[in-house]
């Protein structure tokens, strides 16, 4: 995934879209590259290799001025990161300019085409291909707007692209096709932005239009023109956005990743909010336009998500069985589009995602869309594709969530997972008044639990400087307790780069135990439920093969001191509530770990916050 911002209008271009730019560096930081033009006329470009700040530097050396820019940052997908391969890209005529986000599927065949008629690659991208087969049609006459369509109808994959054209230095033209990265339309007063996502436009404006799939704009600083791939224009749904710019800073917090562990408390009141009738003790989802009949129609419900998304997607499964009586399958949206999965009209699918934008997840709500499914989705991004195309949906309302690494996400979707099962569940007749007001009374305590949690910050510290230069982690839990020790490890490798395995703690007897010696940490996720004894053994186990166990256990609970060789403790939470209090920690201890590593906590080496390519 990339990052993309355009502008046009009275400003100075270079300095909007590099600040834009650094917002959106979590998406990709392989290398990044601005073009503008110039008021001579001409097109001026700089593009560098690594992170944003060589582009920066850069520009310090050899500033570019104009009114009319695009920007790209960039996560490689085809040819290596190297400035030959940062965007902007340009035709072969030097007329056009394309920054671009997706993958060209059919790239090869269309790179042969253009080669075989003599021309001549810069590149091994894909997007230079977009370049040349605009400047081709241009060059036979046809108007900007068409050549971006016709080039858009020979595309195979989901792309989003920002183009320029130097005989029309007034005009950007944006076009997505399928689901690759959105594109935001910031509206301003006698300009407009283009970005990728709505941080990096947000403090110049909260006025914006959403690029739906196969959609194209023409943009000048005081005009928007939308139509679809055809021509047809297309009447624009504005959208006031309300998060404020701020929340989209680091603040005090040395890193995103930190301040967003720190917002846990906050992100769970907002996303109760307007939520929850305490006093009637019920659940109002007005946006999920639920019905009885639909609710009682309803034989299953199918869970697509990746990564952390999917780990919360296991924990729901246990709500929407428990609470709602609902029968639940949870699937990789990977594997869920390929494995032709059984949907019919009494099938619900939730896709849970915080950008709203992965690629495999997106695939998967076609195809249960194209069958028949209902469609929902639990997302953070406002505007997201994953929320237009749902039947219903739940915004997280956790606040822009930038760290690579998800968190406050993960948390806010696990309640919001419980609330959709609260409404199902009465709608179903599978919960009596009194069982639902206790689920309801339940989320009350939620925020000020999570607070005591981040309150013991020091201890994670302390414990990650004991394990920091572990290469191996265990991660074992059971029941609920399973899917929160497969978030722990996933957190731990994805920003130390420590190996990790989060593994069910029953299973460890069919084979993993051989792993276990003095040299691989176990983090034993043993809280006060009806599995505390069995995973109690689980921890003997361990010991007796000379493993090393950190447990994370019930406050109050002494007893784990003479099992473990560390204890972490956690404020008893409901049993169905508390994978929320339970992660916290493990997103600390890791947090503390990856610091301690010197490790890039926000960017970690070879990923991106959101993949919108498959
Ligand atoms: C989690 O920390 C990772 N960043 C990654 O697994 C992420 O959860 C996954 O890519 C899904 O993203 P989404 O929730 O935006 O769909």
């Amino acid at each position: 995934m990339c990052g993309i911002v355009g502008y046009v209008g009275p400003r100075q271009a270079p300095s909007v879209i590099l600040a834009g730019l650094k917002r959106l560096e979590y998406r990709g930081y392989d290398s990044a590259g601005i073009a503008v033009f110039e008021k001579n006329g001409k097109m001026a470009i700089r593009r560098d290799v690594g992170k944003l700040i060589n582009l920066e530097s850069m520009l310090q050396e050899s500033p570019l001025t104009g009114h009319i820019g695009i920007g790209h940052t960039r996560w490689a997908t085809h040819g290596e990161p190297s400035q030959r391969n940062a965007h902007p890209h340009v035709g072969m005529n030097g007329r056009v300019v394309v920054v671009h986000n997706g993958i060209v599927e059919n790239f090869m065949e269309l790179r042969a085409e253009l080669e075989a008629e003599g021309i001549q690659f810069q590149s091994d991208t894909d997007t230079e291909v977009i370049a040349h087969l605009l400047e081709c049609y241009l060059g036979g006459g046809a108007a900007l707007d068409d050549s971006v369509a016709k080039v858009l109808r020979q595309l195979k994959g989901a792309n989003a692209i920002v183009v320029m054209d130097l005989e029309q230095p007034d005009t950007l033209i944006c076009a997505r096709l399928g689901n690759a990265g959105g594109i935001a339309i910031g509206l301003g007063e006698n300009e407009m932005f283009i970005a990728s996502d709505i941080p990096a436009i947000l403090e110049y404006t909260r006025d914006m239009v959403f690029l739906e799939n196969r959609q194209m704009a023409r943009l000048t600083k005081d005009s928007l023109l939308l139509t679809d791939l055809d021509g047809n224009e297309i009447v624009a749904e504005h959208h006031a956005i309300s998060w404020d710019p701020v929340s989209a800073a680091k603040g005090e917090f040395k890193h995103f990743m930190q301040k967003e562990i720190f917002e846990q408390p906050r992100a769970l009141i907002d996303t109760l909010r307007g939520r929850v009738d305490f006093e009637a003790g019920r659940v109002i989802l007005p946006e999920m336009n639920l019905t009885p009949e639909l609710a009682q129609r309803l034989k299953k419900l199918h869970i697509v998500a990746c990564g952390t998304s999917y780990y919360s997607g296991l924990i729901g499964k246990f709500l929407f069985e428990s609470i709602a009586r609902l029968p639940t399958e949870v699937e990789y949206g990977s594997e869920y589009r390929y494995y032709d999965p059984i949907i019919d009209e009494d099938t619900a699918v939730l896709a849970l995602t915080q950008s709203g934008e992965t690629a495999d997840t997106l695939a998967a709500c076609d195809q249960a869309k194209a069958q028949g499914a209902t469609m929902w989705s639990i997302v953070n991004a406002i505007g997201s594709q994953a929320m237009r195309i749902s039947d219903g949906f739940i915004s997280m309302q956790a606040g822009p969530e930038i760290g690579v690494a998800s968190t406050k996400a993960f948390t806010t979707s696990i309640v919001d997972q419980y609330l959709l099962a609260c409404a199902l569940g009465e709608l179903r007749g599978a919960l009596s008044p009194a069982k639902l007001r206790q689920l309801v009374d339940d989320l009350a305590q939620l925020p000020d639990l999570a607070g005591r949690v981040l309150d013991h910050d020091a201890e994670y510290r302390e414990l990650a400087n004991e394990f920091f230069k572990a290469e191996d982690f265990l991660f074992l839990g059971r029941g609920i307790n399973y899917p929160t020790a497969l978030e722990g490890a996933l957190k731990l490798k994805e920003i130390s780069y420590i190996h990790a395995e989060g593994y069910p703690a029953g299973e460890m007897k069919h084979g993993p135990i051989a792993l276990i010696d003095e040299s691989m940490p176990v983090v034993a996720l043993v809280t006060k439920d009806h599995l505390y004894q069995k995973m109690v053994s689980q921890i003997r186990q361990a010991k007796a093969r000379g493993g090393v166990v950190i447990a994370l256990a019930t406050e109050g609970d002494e007893a784990i001191r003479h099992e473990a060789d560390h204890v972490i403790y956690v404020p008893e939470a409901p049993a169905l509530l508390s994978p929320v209090i339970n992660v916290m920690p493990l997103q600390l201890l890791s947090y503390h770990i990856a610091v301690r590593r010197g490790c890039d906590v926000d960017q970690p080496r070879n990923l991106a916050k959101s993949v919108t390519v498959e």
